[in-house]
């Protein structure tokens, strides 16, 4: 009985399988290896670069900062990155599925395996959209501010606990030395009450535009890819005349232990170059460009990201540095404020348009999930007039408000970090499996050194995942008590539906 469970556990589809979905399937295949560069870049930079680099550099309410010493962090990341993204390569390239690491792993580790991974997506999908939709909230914020002399003072003074989680409020009474009961209300005395209204106004909006059904666009994706691209080269270049070398001393203020945490911090604002090999089934030339494309996208980050950091910390002191809107809010510093205007609204319409793409991808992936019969046939039901999967897509949005209520923008980029991790040590696992189990499979791309490349890839990311453990015990608690639900949500449905 044992045995059977065991071996029912690492059940697999094989490649084969995968394989012929794909040709079976009615994608159209017309990207190439630009396109994909494009569907990187949009995925890659966005609330990371935009927000979660000012947590990195700072610190947050349970992490240390990297200080300027945050680009070395930013290379460590990145390097922790490329493993991965080669054996995201390999194995993309045997397997030109959509559904990303989640069907990878279905093949390789088998089911159980790949319901975790799946499961672990989610905090990326679900849960990073809440902060993308906190730093959404920042920026807008920041461009109100701008227009204070025109605004009805209601929406000025918008009381902080009407857009804002009590996390950060905390943090924030802490920080300037103010008293809670002051900002924000207390049911019995003891329980704070608050609630973000900008993102979950956001979110039904979200919710209400993905049930009528978007028609993806592409040109629409380009635009905003080139907006943001636009709005962040702008900030290195304008900034950079006001940099003050001195602002870079001290230069690690927390030493070799704050570079290492802004490295699991700022990992975050590399996650989504994934989303290019979710795009195979659509590419015309997968074998060749899904390799180009990946490493492609995440040098050129890197080199945009350590400028970035040059420039912000060249131009704000570390203390001064603002973790909600930085870029915006650092050229307001140096009275650049028909910048920072600009800024504020090319990333309130960016991140927009990211949280919509992350919404989208969610119901996506548990699509797959739930036609695997991994979840209830009730959540892929359609829409009758809108064809769309709209009890999915309602599931999801009301997650992303629920968990917005006790989580704040660290919180949620923290457990994206762990499920991104999770994810890049399952596909580096999947390569030298699939070495083993499927030796003679065509590999256009192969990761070069099987298995230390691999292996390092593991190393890496259970290194920076293990080292954050000691500080961030907020989130690895939620982290664990996510895998806990994923676990009893396969034992106690999944693997019997499985079975039917
Ligand atoms: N890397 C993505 C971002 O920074 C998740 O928004």
């Amino acid at each position: 009985m044992l045995k059977k469970i065991a071996s029912n556990l690492i059940n697999r589809k094989t490649a084969e399988e995968l394989l012929q979905r794909a040709k079976t399937g009615s994608l159209k295949k017309s990207l190439n290896a630009f396109d994909l560069f494009i569907i990187g870049i949009g995925a890659v930079v966005g609330t990371g670069i935009l927000t979660i680099i000012g947590t990195a550099i700072q610190g947050g309410p349970e992490s240390l900062g990297a200080g300027p010493a945050i680009i070395f962090s930013m290379i460590l990341a990145a390097i922790a990155c490329v493993f991965s993204a080669l054996c995201y390569s390999e194995v993309a390239s045997i397997i030109p599925v959509s559904g990303s690491v989640y069907t990878y792993t279905y093949a390789t580790l088998g089911e159980f395996a790949s319901w975790i991974v799946g499961w672990v997506l989610m905090l990326n999908y679900v849960i990073g959209n809440i902060t993308v939709g906190s730093s959404w909230c920042g920026y807008l914020t920041q461009l109100l501010k701008g227009f204070s002399s025109h605004l009805p003072s209601f929406i000025i003074n918008f009381p902080i606990w009407l857009r804002s989680d009590f996390r950060s409020i905390y943090a924030m009474c802490d920080k300037y030395g103010l008293d809670v009961h002051d900002k924000m209300p207390f049911i019995f005395g003891t329980i704070p009450i608050a609630i973000n209204l900008p993102v979950v106004i956001l979110t039904l909006i979200s919710t209400i535009i993905l049930i009528k059904g978007i028609k993806e666009s592409t040109r629409f994706a380009t635009i905003m890819v080139c907006l943001n691209l636009l709005m962040i080269i702008s900030f290195i270049v304008m900034g950079s005349f006001y940099v003050k070398p001195e602002n870079w001393t001290p230069f690690a203020p927390n030493g070799l232990e704050g570079i290492l945490m802004g490295a699991f911090i700022i990992f975050f604002a590399y996650i989504g170059f994934d989303a290019v090999s979710t795009a195979a089934e659509e590419t015309k030339n997968p074998q060749k460009d899904l390799p180009v494309a990946i490493l492609g996208t995440l040098s050129f980050c890197t080199i945009l990201y350590i400028l970035v950091a040059l420039v912000l910390t060249g131009i704000c002191p570390i203390s001064l540095i603002n973790t909600q809107a930085p870029i915006a809010a650092a050229l307001h510093m140096i009275n650049k404020d028909y910048m920072a205007g600009f800024i504020s609204i090319a990333a309130v319409c960016a991140l927009a348009s990211v949280f919509l793409i992350c919404h989208l991808a969610s119901t996506r992936i548990l699509y797959a999930m739930s036609r695997d019969k991994f979840l209830p046939r009730v959540l892929r039901a359609i829409h009758k007039k809108y064809r769309t999967p709209h009890i999915m897509t309602w599931c999801v949005g009301l997650v992303i408000i629920f968990c917005s209520l006790f989580m704040d923008l660290n919180i949620s980029a923290e457990l994206c970090n762990y499920g991104t991790f999770t994810a890049f040590i399952a596909i580096c696992i999947s390569v030298i499996v699939l070495r083993k189990t499927e030796p003679n499979l065509n590999r256009p791309f192969r990761v070069p050194f099987v298995p230390l490349f691999p292996i390092l890839g593991i190393l890496c990311c259970l290194g920076l995942m293990v080292f954050s453990f000691k500080q961030l015990t907020s989130s690895v608690a939620m982290f664990f008590t996510w895998i806990t639900i994923g676990i009893a949500i396969y034992a106690g449905f999944s693997y019997k539906n499985l079975r039917r």
